[in-house]
């Protein structure tokens, strides 16, 4: 198995398969995650190779991308590695971090593998920070929700139905996941990045309604 040529390849897959994407998925998120998980895995003594690959392919199975569900994503991207001829060990750990990233179940089930750890904490610090910030605003401008509307702000949790009648805002994203992500980091390298990216999240939620209060 060539690793630098297995990493290439990927990387034109993917880049080739989310260049046009505006979803929150595009090709300069997983450029972003999978730089940021290589930095943490030299860190934390974690297998880079595997975190590489898992990070470049983590939301090819991404069920919002995928017809058949994520079901048919994942196969994808077993496939994908079959055809590119990955060691079965190989796939096995890349199939079962993807699987468990992308499961939205809500009661966030533990990775089991260092690598996963890693790819999962290099997803979550690209969610929050400055580029936090501007994919959120993006995402809510993308489905049509409101910047903010104190009438629903914070709500920690929406039923369904809430959701369906009032939609979220970009400011109650915060709330529901973006300031919980601090503490759910895996890794003692990510745990630190985070403190500063969380503070600045902190401090331009001041901001925000110091300045939608109208003072000066
Ligand atoms: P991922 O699982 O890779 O974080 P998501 O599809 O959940 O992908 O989110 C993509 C981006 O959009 C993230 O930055 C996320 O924080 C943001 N996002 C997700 N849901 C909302 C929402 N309801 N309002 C604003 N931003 C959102
Ligand atoms: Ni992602």
């Amino acid at each position: 198995m060539d690793k630098n040529r297995l990493i290439e390849e990927a990387t034109a897959f993917v880049r080739s398969e989310l260049e046009n994407e505006a979803s929150g998925h595009d090709w300069w998120h997983i450029a972003r995650v999978t730089k940021m998980a290589k930095h943490i895995a030299e860190q934390e003594g974690a297998d880079v190779f595997i975190c590489e690959m898992a990070a470049l392919l983590h939301d090819i199975a991404d069920e919002k991308l995928n017809e058949g569900g994520e079901e048919a994503g994942l196969k994808r991207v077993k496939d994908w590695l079959e055809v590119h001829q990955a060691d079965n060990e190989t796939i096995n750990t890349i199939i079962e971090i993807i699987s468990t990233m992308s499961f939205k179940g809500g009661n966030h089930p533990p990775m089991t593998t260092l690598e996963g750890k890693v790819v999962q904490d290099a997803d979550r610090l690209d969610a929050i920070g400055a580029i936090g910030i501007a994919r959120t605003f993006a995402y809510a401008g993308a489905h049509g929700d409101l910047i903010y509307d104190p009438a629903i702000h914070p709500r920690e949790k929406m039923t369904k139905e809430e959701y369906r009648a009032v939609k979220t805002t970009a400011v109650n994203h915060f709330y529901e996941k973006l300031l919980k992500l601090k503490n759910l980091m895996n890794t003692d390298t990510a745990k630190e990045m985070a403190e500063a990216r969380h503070q600045l999240m902190e401090d331009f939620l001041q901001k925000f309604y110091h300045e939608w209060e109208g003072n000066l």
